[in-house]
């Protein structure tokens, strides 16, 4: 994302992000050591970052996963007291016994017992809080977005790799049973070739403002510095902590929250990993008050793979949601917004300037798994359990999980490339030699 501040700005930023390297490396010298080999029957003790509103989900998650998984929660860090106490009398509960409660993740990596880590912190410490993970030799759960800082995903996508850990991110529609199903009949051929995918997720209402825990926060119960991480130092400001979502140096707001998640269901459903180029547009049309990122956003995204993507969000309407991907031979239909597990397969036939009532000849049916006798809903369910299934599965066998570190590193691009568009107002290209993101096309 970019930096708007003046050249102290960048030098406090530099200093910073050096000193924060060089502490995770003396982390990774005398921790790596700790990463121990786990048999069939040890109990995986995990310790959770970021005990927030989505903390609570997996937390709960977690809970339910308890007993058939073998885990345990042995330790919560949050760098607020409120949010860390809340986590230590849910784990309580939950596992019998109290996790320790830690304020700093530093503290946790230096523990020997901890095996892995969930990071559910805010947006723009994702990256950086998952190299400082596997370097001390942890596996980790990384939410989404894996990272919104181009140079820092890499490194985080680097390090996971460097030091060969297990990784999920938290784009969790890949390990849901109705996604699953769709992504295999796709895979079939049966859409035809597909040259145009649209997403649109709406929502009607001022997301991501008014927060009740604004109101709670004070600067003495937190480390305000800890949480800017590498960020320029700017005075407390209880929106920015809890309402990270509207201000763009801590989030790009819908990329990094919502086409996240869509972009990372594209890559998956048509095996595209790399944007060519993206453009986007978009404002603060419906709500304002204050936000800095848009509430109606548009992007798009060209595929080498021979495809468009379109992505729209408006906060200011709530018309129904839907992604389709539409192939010449037939069209699915991802009918609701994120995590909507009704899909439907419509037959593509002649045209509707030929015969106006060509839908009547188009044969379509929904997708069900095996016994499901009703339509599913078309709700979110964040509270899916799979997801984190396959990665404590993945921790014992050492495999590579359903999202991996190189799935969050492609919609990480993805979403920095339609953000650096949207700000830049400029269309925006990756140089997949060089790792790059630029705003001419690469020299080929
Ligand atoms: N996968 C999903 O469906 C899904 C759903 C909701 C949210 N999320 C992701 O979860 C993340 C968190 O969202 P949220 O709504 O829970 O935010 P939140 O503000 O409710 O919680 C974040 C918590 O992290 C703590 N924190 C911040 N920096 C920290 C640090 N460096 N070390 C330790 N603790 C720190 C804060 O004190 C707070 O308690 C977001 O990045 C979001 O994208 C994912």
């Amino acid at each position: 994302m970019s930096n708007s501040d003046g050249s102290l700005d960048r030098r406090a930023f530099i200093s910073k992000s050096a000193a924060l390297v060089a502490g995770a490396s003396a982390l990774a010298r005398t921790a790596l050591s700790y990463g121990r080999t786990l048999g069939a029957n040890d109990r995986i003790s995990l310790c959770h970052v970021g005990n927030g509103s989505r903390g609570e989900d997996l937390d709960w998650i977690i809970a339910q996963l308890g007993k058939s998984k073998n885990v345990e929660m042995t330790g919560v860090c949050d760098l607020w007291s409120i949010n860390r106490e809340k986590a230590v009398a849910a784990n309580q509960k939950y596992h019998g016994r109290a996790p320790r409660a830690f304020s700093h993740i530093e503290d946790v990596l230096a523990t020997e017992d901890i095996d892995a880590l969930i990071l559910s912190t805010p947006d723009h410490s994702h990256s950086i809080l998952l190299k400082m993970a596997v370097e001390a030799g942890k596996d980790a759960y990384v939410e989404k977005p894996m990272g919104n800082v181009l140079e820092e995903a890499q490194a985080a996508r680097d390090a996971v790799k460097q030091h060969s850990r297990i990784v999920q991110v938290g784009t969790q529609h890949r390990s849901e049973p109705h996604p699953r199903a769709a992504r295999e009949l796709v895979q079939t051929g049966v859409l035809g070739d597909v040259s145009k995918v649209e997403i649109v997720w709406n929502y009607h209402g001022a997301r991501w403002r008014g927060r009740p825990q604004t109101k709670q926060i004070r600067e003495q119960d937190t480390d305000w510095r800890k949480y800017l991480l590498n960020k320029p130092y700017r005075p407390f400001d209880p929106q920015i902590y809890c309402e990270f979502r509207l201000y763009k140096e801590f989030s790009s707001g819908i990329p990094d929250q919502w086409m996240s998640h869509g972009i990372d269901l594209v890559h998956w459903f048509m095996n595209a990993s790399f944007p060519r180029s993206a453009a986007a547009h978009g404002g603060i049309f419906a709500w304002h008050d204050g936000r800095e990122n848009a509430d109606t956003f548009q992007g798009l995204l060209e595929y080498p793979e021979g495809f468009l993507v379109s992505y729209s969000t408006s906060f200011g309407n709530d018309a129904p949601s839907f992604t389709r991907y539409m192939g010449k031979k037939a069209t699915l239909v991802n009918i609701g917004g994120e995590g909507s597990p009704r899909y439907q397969l419509v037959e593509e036939k002649g045209t509707h300037e030929d015969n106006p009532d060509i839908d009547k000849n188009r044969a379509s049916k929904y997708i069900l798994l095996p016994g499901e006798t009703q339509l599913p809903a078309m709700g979110i369910d964040d509270r899916s359990l799979e997801h984190m299934g396959n990665w404590f599965d993945c921790m014992r066998s050492r495999q590579q999980p359903h999202a991996t570190v190189d799935n969050g590193f492609a919609h990480s691009v993805a979403c920095i490339m339609v953000t650096n568009a949207y700000w830049s107002g400029k269309k925006q290209y990756w140089d997949a030699a060089s790792e790059t993101i630029r705003d001419q096309p690469p020299q080929l």
